[in-house]
Formats: structure tokens, C-alpha cells, sequence
């Protein structure tokens, strides 16, 4: 995606926000710092060809990688604190390009815009003396912004497992068809296993690494799977927004399931990676939601940062 230097600017001004808010932790990715990879094949039902050309929605398996990870830009933060979790898919298509597809354990994004998610990293900066964020400056924000209070208040879900979460890719994207049709879809994982989450009281016994610990030991026994959900708008759902979410009872499809085998080969690889949301192939195209188009450019400044090991 061509990349103005405006963008770039703002892109830089939101990472050093990010580092400001969490730390900065040389080498490491400015959010989702501590994951691990892992292989997996991704078999489409077939359901989703009639609405999209897209090569691994059709009816042939593909390779693909995941990537889990706690979301804080912070390495250090443990899996038992209440915060959200990712998932990073990379589908490896047979003509050897690659389409990625990111998604957290909550189902709507913090803020509407670029500019709106640089002055909420900015309220959350940690006070110099306590070391903690300020409460009455996230009030703040959610006063001057009372569209984003549902999605500032959501409580992500301690899961059990990585395997026992659901995962948004919040944005909207448009599926095109083999005439050129569009449709708005969103995506969801939704694990086999079910989701299961853990009280408070239950994630304060487990340890600091407990789901990737949990994750290693579950694919000894057996492969963990996801159903891929995708779900229809109508014609005047908003695509705009990843702040709010379209109706529980839009339409949904099966796309296909995600089966993950075993840890990549290679971890240092993984962690040298970077995923990008607007790596998209054809038969899918981005929604106007500028916060989607916007990340490739944050995506982007904090790899080069942390190639350059700062
Ligand atoms: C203004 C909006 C956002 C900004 C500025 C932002 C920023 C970032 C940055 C800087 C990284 C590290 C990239 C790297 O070094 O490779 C990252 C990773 C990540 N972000 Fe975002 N993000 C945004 C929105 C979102 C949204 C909406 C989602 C979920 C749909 C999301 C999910 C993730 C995940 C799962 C990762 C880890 C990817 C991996 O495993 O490599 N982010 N984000």
C-alpha cells in the first residue's frame, strides 16, 4: 500500500505513543511483544466460493501459520492479566503469495480513527510516579468521545487456552465474486473446543506463560481447531467503524476450519515476521474503515524499528 508522508508521520507519532504507554522494549513488536508460532492447515467448506475468488476460500486446503500472542507492547506482562489476546493467521496460497488475517479476543476496536487511538494511547500513558495510567484521563477521553464508551469498556476473557477463545478481526472487508459482485463481510474464529475462560480467582493460580505453555502440551494430545465465521452485512451496515459491530443476527456462513498441528520450525523467523491486516488477495478488498488502512503504515514503522533491534 503506497505510504504519504503524512501517513508515515502520524505513524511514527502513534508508535511512540504505543512506547510511551507500555515501555519500549528493543527488538520486540510495539504491541502483541510475547507469541509463538505455529503450523496449520486451513480447509475451506466451499460455503464462502460463491462470494468471493478468493483462492483459499474456494475448496482446496492451504498451509498456513498462526501466530498467538498477548497483546501488550509490554513482553514482560504475564497471561494472567486481564488483557486481550491475538491471533495471526498467514494463509500460504498455492501461486506462493500470502493473505493475512489478524484478530483480537474482543470484538470491537478502541477507536474509530488513527487520531482517536493516538489520544487514547496518550491517556493511558502510565503517571511518572505511581507507574500506573491515570483513570480520570481515560474518563476523559471516553467523555470527549462517548461513541467509543462500549468499546473502551469491553472486559476481554482470561481464556482457559488460546484454543478455548474466539477471535474478531473487527474490521469489515469486501468480499468481490466472480462478476465483480461485492459483499461486506466480517470474520471470526470460533474455537471447536468452545470458549472457556477463567475467574479471576482461577488465572491467579496459573503461571506467567501458562497459554503458551498450555497450547505446546494440548497439540501433543491432539490438534486444536477453529471454525472460520464470516458474517454477512446488509446493504447499509456501516464498514467504516471497527468501534461498533453489526447485528447479532446478520447473516453468518461457515468458511472452513483452521486444524493447527505443532509449533513452527522455526520461532525466530515468526518473531522477525510481520503481518499485515491490508495484506489481502484478490477477491478481497478493504472496507473504507480508516483504521484499517492506516495500520499497515503503524505495522510497517514498528518492524523497521524492531529490525533495527531499537
Ligand atoms: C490504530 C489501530 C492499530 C494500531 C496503531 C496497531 C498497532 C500495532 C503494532 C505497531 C503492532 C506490532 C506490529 C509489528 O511489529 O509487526 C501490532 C500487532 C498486532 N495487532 Fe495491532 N494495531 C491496531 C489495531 C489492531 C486491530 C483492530 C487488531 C485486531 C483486529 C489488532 C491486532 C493485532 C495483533 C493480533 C497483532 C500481533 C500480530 C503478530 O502476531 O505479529 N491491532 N499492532
Amino acid at each position: 500500500m503506497p505510504s504519504s508522508p503524512a501517513d508515515q508521520t502520524l505513524a511514527a507519532q502513534v508508535v511512540n505513543s504505543m512506547e510511551r504507554m507500555s515501555g519500549r522494549f528493543p527488538g520486540y513488536r510495539r504491541s502483541s511483544a510475547r507469541g509463538a508460532g505455529f503450523r496449520a492447515t486451513f480447509t475451506p467448506t466451499g460455503d464462502a466460493a460463491a462470494l468471493t475468488t478468493a483462492a483459499h476460500l474456494q475448496t482446496r486446503p492451504v498451509p498456513a501459520t498462526v501466530r498467538f500472542s498477548n497483546s501488550e507492547g509490554n513482553p514482560h506482562t504475564p497471561d494472567t492479566a486481564p488483557v486481550t489476546r491475538g491471533m495471526a493467521t498467514r494463509f500460504h496460497l498455492h501461486d506462493g503469495s500470502d493473505t493475512d488475517l489478524i484478530a483480537l479476543t474482543v470484538p470491537r476496536f478502541v477507536a474509530s480513527t488513527p487520531r482517536e487511538f493516538l489520544e487514547l494511547t496518550e491517556a493511558l500513558r502510565p503517571d511518572p510516579v505511581s507507574h500506573q495510567p491515570d483513570p480520570a484521563q481515560v474518563v476523559a477521553f471516553v467523555q470527549a468521545h462517548p461513541h467509543l464508551a462500549e468499546a473502551v469498556a469491553q472486559q476481554p476473557p482470561i481464556p482457559v487456552s488460546y484454543a478455548s477463545a474466539a477471535y474478531w478481526a473487527i474490521h469489515a472487508f469486501i468480499w468481490v465474486d466472480a462478476v465483480g459482485a461485492r459483499q461486506a463481510v466480517r470474520y471470526r474464529w470460533e474455537p471447536v473446543a468452545g470458549r472457556v475462560e477463567l475467574s479471576a480467582d482461577e488465572a491467579a493460580t496459573r503461571t506467567a506463560h501458562y497459554l503458551t505453555d498450555e497450547l505446546h502440551e494440548r497439540l501433543e494430545q491432539a490438534p486444536v481447531a477453529f471454525n472460520l465465521r464470516i458474517q454477512l452485512a446488509e446493504p447499509d451496515d456501516p464498514t467504516h467503524d471497527p468501534s461498533t459491530v453489526w447485528p447479532d443476527h446478520r447473516k453468518e456462513i461457515n468458511a472452513g476450519r483452521l486444524e493447527i498441528n505443532a509449533p513452527a520450525d522455526d520461532q525466530d523467523l515468526w518473531n522477525t515476521q510481520a503481518f499485515n491486516p491490508t495484506r489481502v488477495t484478490a477477491g478481497i478488498q478493504l472496507s473504507d474503515d480508516p483504521v484499517l488502512a492506516f495500520r499497515a503504515h503503524a505495522y510497517a514503522e514498528s518492524h523497521l524499528r524492531r529490525s533495527h533491534n531499537q
